[in-house]
C-alpha cells in the first residue's frame, strides 16, 4: 500500500467546512508562514479510500476476536463513545473554572465513589494515566506512609511473585525500593513457605495480581494477608485482572491497602499499543492523606478540586487525568449497575469453557479451574514437531483471530495466555477453539503451515527486532535523503501485549 505522500499530486484538494461557532482568525502578517506547509495533496475520494484501506490493515476488537491475555480487549460499547463525545465533555477546557465544569467534576466524584466501592477501599485518585503509573503512585504513597512513621529507612523491600507483570519490578525500582522475588508453587499460588521466610521488618509491602497472570486465584490469600500485616507491611493489588472478580470479591476485603484499576481493561476503552488508558488508585483510609492533588471533593451540592492537602505526594499528572477515559468508564459501570458481577461471572465462564475445549490439545501447566483467563503451553508442540508458541500465534492470524499473549508469564515455557472476555458468544469461542485445535493438528501433520504463517495477512512474518529498534515514523522528503530509502510503513501487527 502506498503512503499518502506518494499519492500526492500538486493542486489536488479536499475540504471541510470551518467551525460555525468560532470567529475567523486573522493571523498577523509577521506570524504567517512564507511557504505552504508540506502536506500531501489529494482529492476527497482518494483521502477517504486511503484511510478506509488503512483501517482494514489493522486488527481490532471491532474486526474480530482478540483474546490477548492480561490486556482484556473487550468490546467497547458505542454508547460510551456517544457520551464521551457530548459537547459539554468533549469541549471542556482544562482551565475551565469549577463553576462551569460542575457536571464533569460530579462525574469524576461519582466515579471515585464507584471505584472505592468496587475495590472495598476508602478513597480514590483518578490521576494516574495507566496501570503502570498507578503502580508507581501507589508505591510513592507507601513511601510517604513509612517515612511519616519513621520507618522509611528500614523498610526498603517489596515482595513480588515470579509470575508478575514486568511493570511491577520496574515500578518498584523507580520508586527507590528493592525487589524481593518469590516463586510460584506447583498449584500456581505464591509459594507461602518462601514468603514466610522472606517477609520481615525490612519489608515495605507486597505487590500481587490476584487472580495472577496465570489466571489463578491465590488460594492462600488470607494467610498472605496475615503474613504481611503481621510484619507491619502494606499490600498492593495490581488490578489488571479485576475483570475476573467485580462484585464477587473486593481487594480491600482480601486485605489489600492499595489498588490500581486499569480502567481501559475492566471498564472498557478503545486501547492498545500503549494507550489511551487510565490507572486510578484506591486506598485504605490510612493512606488517603498522601493521595495526589487535587482530589475531587463534594461539599453538599457543589463539586470542587481540593489542593489543600499538606501530606499529599503532590501531582502525578497534568490537569485532572484522562478525562475521556473517565467518562467511558463511568458510563460502563452505570450501564451494568448492580449487575457488574454478571460481567465477571461471564468472563470466568467463557474462559473455563475455552480451557475445557483446549486443554487436551495443548499442555496445561496448572490443572485447575481458571478465572477470566488461562495459560496453556505449546511446549509439547515444540518438542514433538518444532512448532512454537510464536508459530501458533502467527497461524491464528490466518484463521482470522488476533493471537493471544505469548511468552508471558515468563515462568511458563512457550506460554499462550488466552483471555476471551465476557462479551464473546459461544459461536465465537467455538470458532476460536476449532482454529486452535486445527493448528495443533497441523503441527503434527504439516508443520510448515504454522511455521510459515501468516500467509493471508497484508504482511508476512516480520523482523521483529528491526521493527522495534528501527521504527520509521517520518516520511523521507528530499530534505532528508538519508530517510528516503527507509520510508516504508513501519512494521506493526505483532502479537505483542497491547496493554
Ligand atoms: C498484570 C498487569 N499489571 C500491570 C500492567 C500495566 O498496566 P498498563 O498497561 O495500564 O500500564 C499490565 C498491562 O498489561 C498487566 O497485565
Amino acid at each position: 500500500m502506498k503512503l499518502i505522500f506518494e499519492k500526492s499530486k500538486p493542486g489536488r484538494r479536499a475540504s471541510s467546512l470551518p467551525r460555525y461557532d468560532l470567529p475567523p482568525v486573522e493571523v498577523p502578517e509577521e506570524l504567517r508562514r512564507t511557504e505552504p506547509p508540506r502536506l500531501p495533496e489529494v482529492s476527497e475520494p482518494e483521502l477517504v479510500r486511503h484511510y478506509s484501506e488503512l483501517s482494514t490493515r489493522n486488527f481490532g476488537i471491532d474486526t474480530g476476536f482478540y483474546p490477548l491475555g492480561s490486556c482484556t480487549m473487550k468490546y467497547n460499547p458505542r454508547v460510551n463513545e456517544h457520551l464521551a463525545a457530548l459537547p459539554g465533555f468533549r469541549d471542556l477546557h482544562p482551565h475551565q473554572d469549577e463553576e462551569a465544569a460542575q457536571g464533569a467534576l460530579e462525574l469524576m466524584w461519582r466515579l471515585q465513589e464507584a471505584l472505592a466501592e468496587i475495590c472495598g477501599l476508602d478513597a480514590v485518585s483518578l490521576q494516574p494515566a495507566a496501570g503502570s503509573q498507578g503502580e508507581l503512585t501507589g508505591l510513592m504513597l507507601m513511601r510517604a506512609h513509612f517515612a511519616e512513621r519513621g520507618e522509611g529507612e528500614r523498610r526498603r523491600k517489596i515482595v513480588i511473585p515470579d509470575s508478575a507483570h514486568g511493570t511491577n519490578p520496574a515500578s518498584v525500582t523507580m520508586a527507590g525500593y528493592e525487589v524481593v522475588a518469590v516463586e510460584t508453587d506447583p498449584r500456581g499460588n505464591v509459594d507461602i513457605g518462601e514468603l514466610r521466610a522472606k517477609v520481615d521488618g525490612e519489608t515495605a509491602g507486597l505487590m500481587l495480581t490476584n487472580p495472577s497472570t496465570l489466571g489463578l486465584f491465590d488460594e492462600n490469600i488470607e494467610e498472605i494477608e496475615r503474613i504481611f500485616h503481621g510484619a507491619g507491611a502494606l499490600m498492593y493489588f495490581d488490578g489488571a485482572n479485576l475483570n475476573a472478580i467485580c462484585g464477587i470479591v473486593r481487594p480491600g476485603d482480601m486485605g489489600f491497602d492499595i489498588v490500581h484499576i486499569n480502567l481501559h481493561k475492566t471498564f472498557s476503552q478503545p486501547h492498545g499499543g500503549g494507550g489511551p488508558g487510565g490507572g486510578p488508585i484506591a486506598v485504605r483510609d490510612i493512606l488517603e492523606p498522601y493521595l495526589p492533588v487535587p482530589q475531587v471533593v463534594c461539599d453538599g451540592e457543589r463539586y470542587r478540586l481540593d489542593f489543600e492537602r499538606p501530606r499529599s505526594i503532590g501531582k502525578v499528572r497534568g490537569f485532572m487525568g484522562p478525562f475521556g477515559v473517565l467518562v467511558r468508564s463511568y458510563a460502563f459501570i452505570r450501564s451494568y449497575g448492580p449487575a457488574l458481577r454478571e460481567m465477571s461471572e461471564a468472563a470466568v465462564l467463557n474462559a473455563n469453557y475455552l480451557l475445557a475445549r483446549l486443554k487436551d490439545a495443548y499442555e496445561l501447566p496448572f490443572d485447575r479451574l481458571c478465572m477470566h483467563e488461562f495459560v496453556l503451553s505449546a511446549r509439547g508442540l515444540r518438542r514433538d514437531h518444532g512448532v512454537t508458541a510464536l508459530d501458533v500465534a502467527k497461524r491464528l492470524m490466518d484463521y482470522g483471530f488476533h493471537p493471544p499473549t505469548i511468552y508471558f508469564p515468563l515462568i511458563v515455557p512457550e506460554a499462550l495466555m488466552i483471555e476471551p472476555t465476557e462479551t464473546e458468544t459461544k459461536e465465537t469461542l467455538d470458532a476460536f477453539a476449532a482454529a486452535m485445535l486445527a493448528i495443533a493438528r497441523e503441527a503434527a501433520e504439516s508443520p510448515e503451515l504454522p511455521k510459515d504463517a501468516p500467509q493471508d495477512r497484508p504482511v508476512r512474518r516480520l523482523d521483529e527486532v528491526k521493527a522495534a529498534r528501527r521504527v520509521v515514523v517520518r516520511y523521507g522528503f528530499e530534505a532528508h535523503p538519508d530517510l528516503a530509502s527507509e520510508a516504508k510503513p513501519a512494521a506493526v501487527s505483532e502479537p505483542s501485549k497491547g496493554g
